[in-house]
């Protein structure tokens, strides 16, 4: 069982289903910020903090994917009188979700209750279609949002916001919204206060005593708006602004209706073939998200017909997921890592032709300087020695020497030296991760983990001066600038977006365009390399990272 009626919990926030509601019949009032404590952000503050997140529901669910406004009216007082400033309609199809729907035709604003005494008039009036997360689950729904103010000047600091879904059973109700006919959040008198229309009649202004029990859903779930709606309106009061950059490079939109369509294609065998250890629904996911992002990606770089104008590269492509989804969506290219995975074996032929067992050993350090290669137009290599220790079970330890001239015949070993319409893929690719901006094609690299271009365990520095919106000075923080610096200096035009996937390590650096292109290795490149230490160490640190080591043919 919950606590009693009128509890206070630890944040203040007081449980007041035992008090009139300041909303008035039929209304039930459940929770209320601190009484004795006056919030210190404006009805300015509540109103833009609500509009967020009535245009962006996912904030209080994550099993909503997002909502499109249908129908929007603001209104503004003129004399004293409720006069309107804009409208908008917006019709979005749905014929590419197969989730159900309920009264989605309805899109004109339903009505609501309103206290007598607070002079109410709609402010903003909106529509909104919330879409859900996982469209054979749950329902996708039509939903009335007020934002209203008052036309009595004495109570110019009141705001009220309704949500009004437009149901009329609870047995139709999904399970991403509170299952209450409507929901009232009260700015009054510098207080929130949360309100809830129960499906089944209020008679005698009897609480029904599913609301009475703090431990049910429904009641939690008022307590959850409350504190969305008290820390997104002080988030505003203090300036504070989400610094991240979602939906810079790829229209959300677009984003979310490719990913729903990757979804509904690959999820169901990916998780049930999972091969690898790991848990799948992170991977399977995150690379669905990946994959969607690219193909928007593509089309806004190369157009809707990018499958004919690009070929990709998934350098340290592990489990080959990502390049599962490419190549079945019929887009060329090739997964290149050290290491075969288990997970190779689970995919169609088609797939498994485009997953190469090699050791990225970029041409830069095998061929010969371009100013030697003018001297010496029949040179092919760089004439240098590579010693490796190696340890068997059944031999003692010895040194191999590769030469540049080895590594560049070895079918183990992958120069990067890629057609010219290629673009590269690094996802979490590691020791290869800086090298990326290198190779000289347009590319996303999402960083993860730090090392430098030896492929030695690294931590930069993010520059001075710098804001790249994460996290402070971190490790992580650092290599995503490091490589945005690197990039810059080779000539790249930058882009970031921080991906909708479920990793915190989310940070997209994204380029495609450069004067430079197709004449790499530049002079850049060589000072960039010069500039990080050399790569000394690169052949012998990756080539640990293969099981056998390379041969010539
Ligand atoms: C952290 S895993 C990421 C795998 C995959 N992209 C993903 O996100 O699941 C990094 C991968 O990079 C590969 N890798 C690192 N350096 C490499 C190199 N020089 N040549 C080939 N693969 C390399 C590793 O074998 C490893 O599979």
């Amino acid at each position: 069982m919950g606590k009693p009626n009128g509890s206070v919990h630890k944040d203040g926030f007081q449980f007041m289903v035992d008090q009139q509601s300041l909303m008035g019949f039929p209304w039930i009032s459940m929770y209320g910020t601190d009484p004795n404590v006056p919030t210190t952000f404006s009805r300015e503050n509540f109103e833009a903090a609500m509009l967020h997140v009535i245009r962006e529901p996912n904030i209080n669910s994550t099993a909503i994917l997002r909502a499109d406004i249908l129908y929007e009216d603001h209104y503004e007082l003129e004399d004293g009188k409720p006069a309107l400033k804009e409208s908008h309609r917006e019709k979005f199809d749905l014929s590419d979700t197969d989730a159900k729907r309920i009264n989605v035709d309805e899109d004109t604003p339903r009505e609501t209750f309103l206290p007598q005494d607070l002079n109410l008039f709609a402010k903003y009036s909106i529509v909104r279609r919330i879409l859900p997360r996982n469209p054979y689950k749950d329902a996708v729904i039509n939903q009335t949002c007020l934002v209203m103010n008052s036309t009595d000047p004495e109570f110019k600091e009141t705001s009220a916001i309704i949500y009004h879904p437009h149901l009329d059973s609870s047995d139709i109700c999904p399970f991403y919204i509170p299952h209450v006919k409507q929901v009232a959040i009260l700015f009054h008198k510098q207080r929130i206060t949360v309100h809830y229309i129960p499906f089944e009649e209020v008679k005698n202004n009897e609480v029904p005593e599913l609301l009475k029990d703090e431990s049910q859903r429904v009641v939690r779930t008022a307590y959850r708006l409350l504190q969305t709606a008290y820390k997104h309106s002080r988030g505003v009061m203090t300036g504070y602004e989400k610094k991240v950059n979602h939906d810079v490079v790829v229209d959300k939109v677009k984003f979310q209706d490719q990913y729903i369509n990757l979804k509904k294609k690959y999820s169901k065998f990916l998780v049930e073939n999972w091969a690898e250890s790991t848990d799948p629904k992170k991977h399977v996911f995150e690379d669905i998200s990946i994959a969607a992002f690219l193909i928007e990606l593509w089309i806004k770089i190369y157009g809707p017909d990018f499958k004919n104008k690009m070929q990709f590269r998934d350098l340290g492509c592990g489990n080959g997921v990502l390049v599962y989804i490419l190549v079945s969506e019929g887009i060329k290219g090739y997964g290149i890592d050290a290491r075969h995975r288990k997970s190779w074996s689970i995919f169609p032929q088609d797939t498994k032709n485009c997953l190469k067992e090699q050791v990225i050993i970029p041409s830069i350090l095998l061929r010969p300087h371009p100013d030697i290669k003018k001297q010496y137009p029949h040179l092919e290599h760089n004439g240098r020695l590579f010693p490796m220790k190696v340890a068997h079970e059944y031999i003692a330890p010895a040194t191999i020497v590769y030469s540049s001239e080895d590594l560049l015949k070895s079918p183990q070993v992958n120069i990067a030296e890629f057609p010219s319409d290629t673009f590269i893929i690094g996802n979490h690719s590691d020791e290869l991760t800086c090298w990326i901006p290198l190779l000289g094609y347009p590319f996303m690299v999402i960083p993860c983990c730090s090392h430098n271009l030896s492929g030695n365990r690294t931590r930069f520095n993010v520059r001075k001066g710098v804001n790249n919106g994460i996290n402070g000075n971190s490790s992580y923080a650092g290599l995503v600038d490091h490589v945005e610096d690197i990039s810059t200096k080779l000539g790249w035009k930058i882009e970031k977006e921080m991906l909708r996937i479920p990793s915190t390590r989310n940070a997209a650096v994204i380029s495609y365009e450069n004067q430079d292109m197709g004449k790499f290795p530049t002079a850049s490149a060589y000072d960039v390399l010069l500039a990080e230490g050399g790569a000394d160490n690169w052949i012998q640190n990756t080539m640990t990272l293969m099981k056998g080591h390379p041969r010539s043919h």
